[in-house]
């Protein structure tokens, strides 16, 4: 683990949804073995409803402003609540995709951007869920499931265009 995220050393790393949760774990987990998220030890939080794209992307100025290009960009955020469909509540549903598929592809766009104009072969990485790759047997999680299998797809069609521009960006999906 820790001489895979050598390569990472010094570099800028993105994380969303790092305030609490597996975002907050892998935050701590970078600054500590590889990758700045600010300058050794330091860790910036970046306050965004990335619900807003507006949001977003003045995040991602504040980055290349403050720490310079992207390296790496873990799209961590995620939102579900249970309910049923039959009775369920539509702004919820919104929600679940805004956060869980939107947000990830318009800061995998932003990233991506960064990284191809200043010549980084980086690396993005969507946390998804097993209920991205099969079915759970949950169904009050059938929103966030077909969320999760969205974000499943974009990862292929994304490693697809990756392979068609010939760029060395990774993408993985857990
Ligand atoms: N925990 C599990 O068992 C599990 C299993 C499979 C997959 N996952 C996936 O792992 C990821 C992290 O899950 P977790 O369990 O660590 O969840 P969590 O503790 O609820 O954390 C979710 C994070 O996403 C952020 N977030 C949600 N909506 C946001 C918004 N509109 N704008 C900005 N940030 C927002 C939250 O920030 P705020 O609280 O400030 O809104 C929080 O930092 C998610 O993608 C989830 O689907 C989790």
């Amino acid at each position: 683990m820790v001489l895979s995220m050598n390569r990472w050393a010094g570099k800028v790393a993105v994380v969303t949804g790092a305030s609490s949760g597996i975002g907050a774990a892998i935050a701590d987990t970078l600054v500590e073995h590889g990758p700045i998220l600010s300058k050794k030890g330091k860790l910036h939080a970046v306050k965004a409803d990335i619900t807003r794209e507006e949001d977003i992307l003045k995040a991602f100025r504040w980055i290349a402003d403050n720490l310079g290009p992207v390296h790496v960009l873990v799209n961590n955020a995620g939102y579900m609540k249970e309910g049923l469909l039959t009775e369920g509540d539509t702004q919820k549903w919104k929600k679940e995709f805004d956060v869980n598929v939107l947000a990830l592809c318009i800061a995998t766009r932003e990233a991506i951007g960064v990284m191809r104009t200043n010549d980084i072969q980086g690396h993005v990485i969507h946390i998804n869920s097993t209920a991205g790759h099969a079915a759970p047997k949950a169904p009050k999680l059938n929103v966030y499931s077909a969320t999760k299998y969205a974000v499943t797809a974009l990862t292929e069609t994304l490693r697809q265009e990756l392979n068609t521009l010939q760029s060395k960006i990774k993408v993985t999906v857990t």
